[in-house]
């Protein structure tokens, strides 16, 4: 693997090669083992065009517990604001040794862009992790993801996973949808409104949910997703309170799932929205626990990639 840029591919082989690493780290950390050498002497370019909190900082604190240098280029500030373009700076980044960039991008494809430079001029020793491009993939949330439902679930074959709200322009989803159907997912159901949902589910083998209760009864994993208005254009959208009414997740609708099910949220969340503080914050719920494994599965995936 010299980068990673999609689930979309990934074999299940690689995908579970992945989660068992991250295992393997997660546990070390419960031993206190704060730092491992495995990137020492390399250094990691953070390179975040759009906003994060959590994907940016997991990767930071990531790279660091890897023995990596972490440089968080401050786009805001940089050159790019003066009209240089992006193969620009990453050349110029290339020039001070970079091994490894994490890219997060408003634009589907940049970090396939950037990954396609690397090779043109040579440079197939420095990796690209995509950290999010537009509403095309999130890679390392997939897995992170895949993560925590191995976790707490185990067995794939045995489970059905219920994905809610706007997958029209959830790269999360997208990740997500990949992975579960490579790790041979007993049944993914897509639930929302005909005009967030993408046309292809079906071809996917995804069943497809316009009705929340039929959508969530008797799943094991329910996934929520907020509305992403920065990516709809302008189209008409339902009130925030509409959306609740027809898809929010209640402690109501949540006791359609089996007793047992636990509640997923990539982040951010928007309570009131897609999701009611009571789930949100409830005992099924396992939104922060997602976030620490994602800094497990991102050592797990640049250690992989720099060759360990
Ligand atoms: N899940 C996720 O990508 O969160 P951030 O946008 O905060 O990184």
């Amino acid at each position: 693997l010299t980068h990673l840029l999609s689930t979309d591919g990934l074999p299940r082989e690689v995908i579970t090669q992945i989660l068992d690493t991250a295992s393997s780290f997660l546990e070390i950390s419960t031993r206190d083992v704060k730092k491992v050498p495995l990137l020492r002497g390399k250094s990691v370019f953070n390179l975040f065009f759009e906003n994060s909190t959590r994907t940016r900082t997991t990767f930071e604190i990531a790279a660091k517990r890897l023995s990596a240098d972490v440089i968080n280029l401050d786009v805001s500030r940089s050159s790019t604001a003066k009209g240089e373009t992006l193969l620009d700076t990453i050349d110029n980044l290339v020039a001070m040794h970079a091994d490894m960039f994490v890219v997060r991008h408003a634009s589907s494809g940049a970090p396939y862009l950037i990954a396609e430079h690397l090779q043109r001029v040579g440079r197939d020793d420095v990796h690209v992790v995509n950290a999010g491009d537009g509403r095309h993939a999130h890679p390392t949330q997939g897995l992170l993801d895949m993560f925590t439902i191995r976790h707490y679930k185990q067995d794939f074959s045995q489970l059905t996973v219920a994905i809610v709200g706007d997958i029209l322009h959830s790269r999360v989803a997208r990740s997500d949808l990949h992975a579960l159907a490579a790790l041979g997912t007993g049944e993914v159901r897509a639930v929302g409104p005909q005009t967030l949902l993408p046309s292809a589910l079906d071809k996917m083998g995804v069943r497809v949910c316009h009705d929340l209760a039929t959508g969530l009864r008797d799943a094991d994993v329910i996934i929520m997703l907020r509305l992403q208005n920065e990516r709809m254009n302008g189209a008409l959208l339902p009130s925030a309170r509409e959306y609740f009414h027809c898809y929010g997740l209640t402690p109501a609708m949540l006791a359609l799932a089996k007793p047992d099910a636990i509640v997923m949220h990539p982040g951010p969340m928007n309570r009131g929205v897609e999701i009611d503080s009571e789930v949100a914050d409830g005992p099924q719920a396992v939104i922060l626990p997602q976030v620490t494994f994602g800094i497990a599965v991102r050592m797990a995936v640049m250690s992989i990639l720099a060759g360990n």
